[in-house]
């Protein structure tokens, strides 16, 4: 599988859509023509299955060779990511944004972080300075299936694409990240640069941290030894560590078992009618173009000129004035100018609201996903960019009211209905071995319930 740049399509899509095009002519002639023996609905699926690009989640989590699926190293990565004692002022956690009852995303449009006071959609700003200050510049993305961002359908090693930008290749670079940024988790505690000695520090004061990091790591922890003599064991917590427990928890969150799922897998009724005209509907409206592959999402970088707002990105985030150039501020490259990475379709209605921005400070917003099929309605562009700027895959759509209903119906059928790692506990642990308070714990959206 080849993919190509933004623009010129996967090799995939643009086959497919030469053969969609005829079939959607024939669609139209077949509702008229109304033959004598056939029963609509096992024509619908029979042509759904022969005509569509259907895929099931990839088989197999990718694991790096230097960070298998390990229940112990997993247990303390979840430790690791409810844990206050990672920010500046000992008050936010990674599951501050991303919480497992808003599918480890937050349900807000954008999030706030350091000073912010309660949960999800209801989390209000504790810290006062300018009104984009202590907010995220993007939507926070959910975890769920984070481990298969990465342009690949195989099982093998390939780079991944974290963050709307892309900017990060794995998991395990993620894991440093939120606790440099002053808005996210650091504060003016401590400088960018020092923030991950820093807590790694706070962490090595911690006596269960020491015995968990060891435990979960036996080989670091030899090497230390080794390495720096007794003495030193603490130094079994580093970058290296850290990194690779909290990777090891987000890469079990994958999910499985949609309705979807299903359906491919040849169970004809795990889709309603109106779905599977979603489905159909969805790769007609060229949809698929960009959302393909087994994840919707072929994770390379499109411009849809989606309205700007919140805070925007620095460098420019400083003058307040909204703008996120996405990619481009990676690339440097003109044709990355608004481009962001196609986001995975998997599990999207638990996690609105929806774009980079959540459509924070625009209205109508982006609240639901009727709001995204209104935006592709309307031509896309909300930003007004020129007409070159915008991604030329991106097209007007002509959708009927039953239409918007039946492709929302659609992407509701992508919502899993487990995680599929049964290494991973779900739940929201009630206390982390700092001593302080956890985010709220309230039920997890998806179990890894296998039913006994
Ligand atoms: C204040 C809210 C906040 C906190 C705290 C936070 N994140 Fe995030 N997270 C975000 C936002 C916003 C993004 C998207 C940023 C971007 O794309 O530039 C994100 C992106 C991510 C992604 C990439 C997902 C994807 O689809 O590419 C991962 C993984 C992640 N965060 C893990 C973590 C971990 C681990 C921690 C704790 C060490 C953490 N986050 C703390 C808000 C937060
Ligand atoms: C040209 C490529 C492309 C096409 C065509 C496309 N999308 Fe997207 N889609 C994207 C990108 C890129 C984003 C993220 C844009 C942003 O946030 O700036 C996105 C975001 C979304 C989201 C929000 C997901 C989230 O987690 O926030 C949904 C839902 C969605 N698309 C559905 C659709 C549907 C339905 C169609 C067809 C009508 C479609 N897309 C066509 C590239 C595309």
């Amino acid at each position: 599988m080849v993919y190509r740049r933004r623009g010129a399509g996967s090799s995939f899509g643009s086959g497919l859509l030469s053969i969609l095009m005829p079939a959607a002519i024939l669609v139209g002639i077949g509702a008229c023509s109304n033959g004598p023996s056939s029963d609509p609905e096992a024509e619908l699926t029979a042509r759904l299955r022969a005509e569509l690009p259907l895929f099931e989640t990839p088989a197999k989590i990718p694991y790096p060779e230097d960070n298998p699926p390990l229940s112990g190293r997993i247990a303390l990565g979840r430790l690791l990511f409810f844990d206050p004692l990672l920010s500046g002022d000992d008050d936010v956690a990674c599951a501050t944004c991303h919480h497992p009852a808003f599918a480890w995303a937050d349900g807000r449009d954008v999030s706030i972080g350091v000073g912010g006071v309660g949960i999800g959609p209801d989390r209000v700003r504790g810290l006062t300075g300018a009104p984009t200050e202590f907010t995220t510049p993007r939507n926070s993305p959910t975890i769920l299936d984070a481990a298969f961002n990465r342009p690949f359908l195989g099982d093998g090693p390939s780079e991944g694409r974290m963050f709307w930008d892309g900017r990060t290749s794995s998991l395990e670079l993620q894991a440093q990240a939120p606790i440099r940024s002053r808005d996210e988790m650091r504060h003016d505690a401590y400088t960018a640069p020092e923030a991950l000695l820093r807590v790694l520090e706070d962490l090595r004061s911690v006596p269960e941290y020491l015995s968990l990091f060891t435990a979960a790591f036996p080989e670091d922890a030899a090497e230390v030894l080794r390495r720096f003599g007794p003495g030193n064991e603490a130094l079994v917590i580093n970058g290296s560590t850290y990194s690779r427990a909290l990777a090891a928890y987000e890469r079990e969150l994958c999910t499985m078992d949609s309705p979807f799922d299903r359906f491919v897998r040849g169970d004809d009724a795990a889709l309603s009618h109106s779905q599977k005209r979603g489905l159909d509907l969805f790769f007609r409206s060229g949809c698929g173009e960009c959302h393909s592959g087994p994840m919707f999402s072929d994770y390379e970088f499109h411009v849809l000129g989606v309205k700007q707002g919140g805070a925007g990105k620095p460098p420019l985030h400083e003058d307040g004035d909204g703008t996120d150039l996405g990619r481009y501020l990676e690339s440097g490259a003109e044709q990355d100018r608004y481009a962001f990475r196609t986001p995975t379709l998997r599990n999207v209605a638990l996690t609105a609201p929806y774009f980079h921005t959540g459509g924070v400070g625009f209205s109508p917003g982006y609240a639901d996903l009727r709001a995204v099929i209104d935006f592709h309605r309307r031509g896309g562009n909300d930003e007004g960019l020129a007409p070159s700027e915008v991604d030329p895959l991106l097209r007007q759509v002509e959708l009927s009211e039953e239409d918007v209903l039946d492709l929302v119906a659609f992407l509701e059928s992508l919502s899993a209905e487990r995680l599929r790692s049964d290494l991973v506990d779900p739940t929201v642990p009630t206390t982390v071995p700092s001593g302080l308070t956890p985010p709220p714990v309230l039920p997890p959206a998806l179990t890894n319930d296998f039913g006994g």
